[in-house]
């Protein structure tokens, strides 16, 4: 499918995004391996929460689906039942990585497995520490997906995660819900803590020092009724266009702050973005409000370290408006784009290339020239989510239409991006 995008004079409105893909992946799989029934609100309506729908559901917990609410009934932590199919991950790298901790545990073996994409995505920094537990998986050439998973008992394990990754921080947890005892995880970098919080919220004995993370294994699970922010990381695609386009002012409401992913905002708002944050409020431990945002030229600067690690996802967004900053954009420390839906470092490049843009390739990130023209291209999502909504919002500041290739890519996370778009551009 190709989208056309016209140049935007303005972004203005008020809109409400789908639920964030982060918490309902956690949300479903908890729910399948809880007690009794979860009712999830505002589930996201992204493909790859479908994927674990479709995942949890072949391990036997009973799913429906309303709109954008889910129910789960849970089988308790040792209900789930043999698939009688392969589990399908589709374009899902947390499906994968986080349910293979559950998998690991389980009294019965399994095969998961992904598309293309996915196929190609690592799967060792899971299988080392699961096998440290006690399990027993293979992978094509020993790290690829498919992977076959042979379930066994379990051993509690202290882990240091070498890379900073929330998805093997939460497959670790995961599989120590099944461990006798605590099990511990050590982050050098704090990543997203969407995991903790969820399973404080099912009842589990978790307790957060500092970076150590710490599960009591075999608690109890109970199902429950909870409520999904919308997705930040689908909001940066708006504040971005905003912040592209002169004379824009939106505001996007009821979406996810919590403090380890709002990094986006205090970074936004250090180089200069208008952002206001304009009511917040806690459900379910997580942290939801309103968001203003005005355009404003912004500086530019550097992402690196853990701020590269806390924008991960939004670094491909991130680059287009450094091309329109005032100083431009140095990303570094990067080295985990490149093993995303696609390299995103070679995915931005090639689309700046074919629009104009400027940008020095470095094995870890990318320096963009600021102040730069965007001229009206035809642009590849290469089958990446991100890459197709970075770059439709690049185009709100083209010369002329641009089409963006692929662009069904886009519902991996978030189906209703173009029409959400389309109802706050006022077309130049
Ligand atoms: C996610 C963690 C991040 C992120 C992904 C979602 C999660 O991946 O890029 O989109 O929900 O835990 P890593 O854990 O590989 O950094």
């Amino acid at each position: 499918m190709q989208q056309r995008i016209s140049p935007a004079k303005s972004i203005t409105g008020n809109i409400r995004l789908p639920g964030d893909k982060s918490i309902s992946h956690r949300y479903a799989m908890l729910a399948a391996v809880a007690e009794g029934e979860t009712l999830i609100r505002n589930y996201s309506t992204g493909a790859d929460c479908h994927s674990t729908l479709g995942c949890v559901q072949g391990l036997g917990a009973e799913v429906s689906e309303s709109g954008t609410e889910v129910r789960i009934r849970g089988r308790g932590l040792d209900g789930l039942r043999a698939p009688s199919a392969d589990l399908d991950a589709g374009n899902s790298g947390s499906t994968i990585r986080m349910l293979s901790g559950i998998l690991a545990a389980q009294g019965f073996s399994s095969r998961i497995f992904g598309d293309e994409s996915l196929s190609r995505r690592p799967m060792d920094r899971i299988m080392k520490p699961l096998s440290e537990m006690g399990a027993l998986i293979a992978a094509r050439d020993g790290r690829f997906p498919p992977l076959e998973i042979t379930g066994s008992p379990l051993r509690p394990m202290e882990y240091t995660l070498p890379v900073p990754s929330a998805q093997v921080k939460t497959c670790v947890l995961f599989a120590g819900m099944y461990a006798e005892g605590a099990t511990i995880v050590h982050e050098p970098v704090r990543s997203r803590d969407h995991t903790e919080i969820a399973l404080r919220e099912f009842g589990a004995d978790i307790r957060v020092e500092r970076r150590k993370i710490t599960l009591q294994g075999r608690s109890k699970l109970t199902g429950r009724e909870l409520y999904v922010p919308s997705d930040l990381s689908s909001a940066a695609f708006f504040l971005v266009a905003a912040l592209l386009v002169p004379g824009s002012k939106l505001v996007i409401e009821g979406v996810g702050l919590n403090p380890t992913r709002s990094l986006l905002l205090d970074f936004l708002m250090s180089i200069g973005a208008s952002l206001k944050v304009l009511s917040i409020e806690q459900t379910n431990g997580e942290m939801i409000g309103s968001i203003q945002v005005k355009y404003a030229p912004v500086r530019g600067g550097v992402v690196d370290g853990a701020t590269t690690a806390g924008l991960i996802d939004e670094l491909p967004v991130l680059a287009v408006l450094g091309a329109a900053s005032e100083e431009g954009l140095t990303i570094r420390d990067a080295q985990e784009l490149r093993i995303k839906e696609t390299d995103r470092i070679a995915t931005v490049a090639e689309n700046f290339r074919r629009m104009g843009i400027e940008a020095e390739v470095l094995p870890d990130g990318m320096v963009i020239p600021g102040r730069q023209k965007f001229r009206a291209a035809e642009f590849d999502s290469f089958g990446d989510h991100r890459i197709a909504m970075a770059f439709t919002v690049a185009a709100l500041r083209g010369d002329g239409e641009s089409v963006i290739g692929n662009a069904g890519s886009a519902s991996v996370s978030f189906p209703e991006f173009f029409d959400t778009l389309k109802a706050v551009v006022d077309p130049a």
